[in-house]
């Protein structure tokens, strides 16, 4: 199998974990895509009923839509029963880095609160320790962009602010504000990091996601893994 296979595979697995009458939070990126994609067909199909999702960008909107998967935002629900989503780095206790979309914010926001959270990698986001491949993609209030950089530098990171592609300047998310990208030594406590960067001013938000991911599905040459926490 090679990389695209790996995430159609995982993303048909995690339809095993979808039930009518389920709300689904949608997640953002190459493989979550293959999933909604794939949800939609089954929706057209007639196999589920009664399913929403929930997406966490305009992405994942855009692409519900066209596939016929109703959406509806966080806000017309009581509650979201599983979330399905990628990530760019999984460590051995299941958390994660994510944010290489710059949709972290929406996306915790969501899958913090999902019943279920599923996450659809291959396998080559699996790593030793968080920031081993991948920075940190932080969100922050665009002013305080300089200071943020600065501040950083405490950690030991190498942080820089991320520039658009097709786009001059910075990227500005979705919530209009911009994105640091910060290679981190290692991160030996997820959790502890992920509460300190947001402790300072100006930060929206980080995208590292510890405890909070309950199934990984790895997409492998010899098929798919379940791991679990
Ligand atoms: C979006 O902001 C990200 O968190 C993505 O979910 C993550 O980068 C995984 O994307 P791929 O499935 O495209 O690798």
């Amino acid at each position: 199998m090679n990389v695209e296979e790996m995430k159609k595979a995982v993303a048909r697995a995690a339809l095993e974990f979808i039930e009518d009458d389920m709300v689904v939070g949608l997640g953002t990126g190459s493989t979550t895509a293959y999933f909604i994609r794939y949800l939609g067909e089954m929706i057209e199909k007639g196999k589920f009923e009664d399913i929403y999702g929930v997406p966490t960008s305009y992405q994942a909107k855009i692409l519900a839509m066209e596939s016929g998967v109703p959406v509806l935002s966080l806000d017309q629900v009581d509650a979201i029963d599983i979330a399905v989503d990628g990530a760019d780095e999984v460590d051995p206790n299941l958390n994660l880095i994510k944010g290489r979309g710059a949709a972290l914010t929406m996306e915790k926001i969501i899958e913090y609160r999902a019943g279920t959270f599923i996450v659809l990698v291959d396998e080559s986001k699996l790593v030793d320790y968080l920031c081993q491949k991948m920075p940190v993609p932080i969100e922050v209030i665009p002013v305080a962009w300089k200071a943020i950089l600065e501040e950083l530098s405490i950690f030991n990171a190498k942080a820089e602010l991320r520039m658009g592609v097709k786009k001059d300047g910075p990227v500005v998310t979705e919530n209009g504000n911009f994105i640091i990208d910060a290679k981190f030594p290692r991160i030996d406590d997820p959790l502890d990091m992920e509460i300190e960067l947001n402790t300072i001013p100006g930060v929206v938000e980080n995208g590292i996601f510890a405890d909070i991911a309950d199934i990984v599905l790895v997409g492998t040459k010899e098929g798919v893994k379940r791991l679990e926490r």
